[in-house]
């Protein structure tokens, strides 16, 4: 926990008021506003703002600017929410057009939310379309370090290429972040972020490389916010954020592992189970640049879903695959509250049409997005994988209950609705099962002769163990629409985006052990306009 010290305060102080010296017409000079906001952080305590700062949740008209008011992030007393007391605090903000913070456009105050462990969700609107802006928040003679957000390009822009990035499965214990640096080197406009963003549990059967410093489980609103605090004080995980906006759903480790619904892989009571979301779901939104007011969780309810349009280029449904699920099929004590395999014989209750990953009214707005879309392509960021993966077993096929092999019914809905509505360029992205994947979603997968509908890029985790990867190679020549598998790599993928290609490079490091580890492309492949699924680049 970094404990930053006087010298380094008075460091900082010193840089924002040599930084302060022009282009503030537009707003009160910074030194009334820190005034104004002033906050007694006392010599003896830590950096107000060791958790850094994020962007998210963008907008042709603005974003949504984030911090969060951490003297002492790891506190473990309750009561003081990272070393925090006392009702809400008024901070100040500044936005400028340069990354020196110059040109200062807009400035003020914001709060820091006591209900929410004095977290800020600055919804900022008004900017001008399809350009980058640098921020900082500030609070007595504390400062935090300066973020880059962006503006989406107006509607009706005409975008000649946009590269972005997308990542999952983030495990402290598992492994350093450097694929986060390596993802915030390569400058891309945006990274989605598809879940496993934090893992709950602790590490008690694998080695480690770092440990999960308060050594419980995640179950309530403070271990879950001091497991947010501790991998915000990632150096390479806090850079990417203060750089490069996020677009961010969820998966399953936000909350338990494998949960579906209200359904908890370990038949706790449904109504305990949502207790313990409300306060996983509490803390994701204390941590992530959401929209308050959309975002803002109500109890064991919270809108994450949401989409996100660049100019005519693309437009991007980012889904919820958790909140809304039917429970695992043939959910039963003893081993059967998670992820398990059922074969047809075994389980007839997978393939009902009543069971759904998406919840219906979800359904509806993604179905009603993609037949509206005008934009070139349509990427659907989600959290597990769409594409079908038939395991052998005996002389049947088994399939797994927890990613979209678990809800075929929704899938073929989705698929057959893409089909018959001609979405141009679908494309799916997506986490969950620490591996690289490169594939055809096809209108019906067991029919050979069946349309390719749209093609399917699952990233290989950041840092969590991939599972073991020669049973699943194995099932390779059963699954013919899956062009690759690599389950043995830690990575990301980055994805450079024109009108007529898409070009998608799989990242990996060279050793997720080591913090300083270098990086690398295992494949790339790519997507031509008009011609759903994968080609070899
Ligand atoms: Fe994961």
């Amino acid at each position: 926990m970094p404990n930053r010290s006087i010298s380094n305060r008075l460091t900082r102080r010193g840089f924002i008021h040599g930084a302060a010296g022009a282009g503030l017409t537009l707003v009160a000079a910074p030194a009334l506003l820190r005034r104004a906001v002033a906050h007694n952080w006392g010599t003896a305590c830590g950096d107000p703002f060791s958790l850094g700062v994020a962007s998210g949740a963008s907008r042709p008209d603005g974003f949504v600017l984030w911090t969060r008011l951490a003297p002492e992030p790891l506190s473990s007393d309750p009561r003081t929410p990272g070393g925090m007391s006392g009702g809400d605090v008024t901070i100040g903000y500044e936005i400028a057009t340069d990354s020196a913070m110059r040109n200062i456009v807009r400035g003020g105050k914001a709060t820091a939310e006591r209900a929410y462990a004095y977290s800020v969700h600055l919804d900022v609107t008004g900017l001008r379309p399809g350009r980058p802006y640098w921020y900082r928040f500030t609070s007595g003679d504390a400062a935090s370090r300066i973020g880059r957000a962006a503006t989406l390009p107006a509607r009706d822009a005409a975008l000649d290429k946009l590269r972005f990035g997308f990542v999952s499965c983030s495990n402290y214990e598992h492994g350093y972040f450097a694929a986060y640096r390596h993802l915030a080197d390569e400058h891309p406009e945006f990274v989605l972020y598809l879940g496993d963003y934090i893992y709950e549990y602790v590490e008690h059967n694998r080695p480690v490389v770092r440990r999960h410093s308060d050594g419980v489980e995640s179950a309530t609103l403070p271990t879950y916010r001091n497991r947010y605090a501790q991998y915000r004080l990632d150096p390479d995980l806090q850079r990417l954020h203060a750089e490069v906006p996020a677009l961010i759903t969820w998966d399953d480790h936000e909350v338990q592992n494998d949960y579906a619904g209200k359904y908890s892989e370990y038949f706790t009571d449904p109504e305990l189970f949502l207790m313990r979301r409300a306060a996983a779901y509490r803390a994701f939104y204390e941590h992530m640049p959401l929209r308050p007011i959309v975002s803002q969780p109500h109890g064991p309810i919270m809108r994450v879903y949401d989409r996100f349009g660049f100019g005519g280029l693309i437009e991007i449904s980012l889904i919820d695959g958790r909140q809304y699920r039917s429970r695992e099929a043939c959910y039963g004590p003893p081993y059967k509250g998670g992820a398990h395999l059922e074969t047809d014989k075994s389980c007839p209750e997978r393939l009902a049409a009543s069971r759904t990953m998406m919840g219906f009214a979800q359904e509806a707005w993604l179905h009603s997005g993609l037949a509206h879309s005008n934009a070139q392509w349509n990427l659907i960021a989600q959290d597990v994988l769409m594409a079908q993966y038939r395991l052998r077993q005996g002389d049947d096929f088994a399939f797994s209950t927890d990613d979209w092999d678990g809800y075929p019914a929704n899938r073929t809905r989705l698929l057959r609705h893409i089909h018959k509505t001609r979405v141009a360029n679908p494309v799916v992205v997506s986490g969950d099962i620490h591996s690289f994947l490169a594939n055809d979603l096809k209108l019906d997968f067991d029919d050979p002769t069946s349309p390719v509908v749209a093609t399917e890029f699952v990233g290989t985790s950041i840092s969590s163990y991939g599972p073991p990867y020669r049973p699943l190679a194995r099932a390779l020549p059963d699954n013919p629409h899956v062009h690759f598998f690599e389950s043995r790599r830690r990575g990301y993928v980055c994805v450079d985006l024109q009108p007529a290609h898409m070009q998608v490079r799989m990242r990996v490091v060279s050793d997720a052990r080591d913090p300083n580890a270098g990086i690398s492309t295992l494949r790339t492949f790519a997507v031509e306009s008009g011609r759903p699924g994968v080609v070899a680049a």
